[in-house]
């Protein structure tokens, strides 16, 4: 769908009932008021990256759709973003925040329960993959190995990892969530893609406390 609110929902049969379920609204209003979104947007518009028009996105992990809403605002060629959560209530947030914000829009969002490690994707569907605190819930090995499985040859991988910091220490505990060591992110990712580029954010912006971002592309 197109040009208009630009979303659908797709039924999958991935589990629901994830801990996001009952902090959803916390969440978003926490990650709004840092400046989370704005930070996003930020980098992005700052690292274009050279995308096809109607690439295939995948926002992995896109809980109340701030990168998913920040790649609609600057996405210059048409795209289609497809962004899956385990959390339900993150997906209803984050379906109603694009409706709300682009009810016309080029682009195109779809909104789907899936677990991270069982993409409901065939293989080389993405030409752009963005996941940013999800994989610290999962296997890392495994999860970066079905991120690589769903990227076309060739496509990017935008991770933007929690790298350890007091403050990760802190979100660790009010988030249930294990950051894995940068070192293990390394050897991961090159498991599977060349690194492009190592972005660390700004000392004033918050979202530098906790994250970096690594951009990588599938060998
Ligand atoms: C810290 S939030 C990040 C949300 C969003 N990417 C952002 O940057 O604001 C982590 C999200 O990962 C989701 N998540 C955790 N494990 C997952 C899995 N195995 N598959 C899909 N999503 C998962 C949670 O439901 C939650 O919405």
């Amino acid at each position: 769908m197109k040009n208009n609110a630009a979303t659908e929902t797709i039924a999958t049969d991935a589990g629901a009932g994830s801990f996001y379920d009952s902090i959803a609204h916390l969440y978003d209003l926490t990650f709004r008021f840092n400046q989370y979104g704005r930070s996003l947007e930020r980098y992005l518009r700052d690292n274009l990256l050279p995308l096809p028009a109607n690439a295939a996105i995948l926002d992995a992990g896109c809980g109340t759709g701030l990168l998913t809403l920040a790649l609609l605002k600057v996405l210059e060629r048409p795209a289609h973003i497809h962004a899956i959560d385990l959390s339900a209530s993150s997906l209803v947030k984050a379906q109603r925040a694009v409706m709300d914000n682009f009810p016309h829009t080029k682009h195109s969002a779809s909104f789907a329960q899936a677990n991270v490690l069982a993409l409901p994707f065939s293989n080389d569907s993405f030409e752009l993959i963005v996941t940013s605190g999800a994989l610290e819930y999962v296997p890392l090995e495994d999860g970066m190995a079905e991120l690589a499985r769903v990227l076309a040859p060739g496509g990017y991988l935008l991770h933007l990892p929690v790298r350890p910091s007091p403050a990760s220490k802190l979100l660790e505990v009010m988030f249930r969530f294990k950051t894995h060591p940068p070192r293990l992110v390394a050897e991961h990712t090159s498991r599977h893609f060349r690194v492009v580029a190592h972005h660390r954010f700004l000392p004033f912006e918050p979202i530098g406390w906790t994250k970096t971002a690594v951009l990588a592309q599938k060998i």
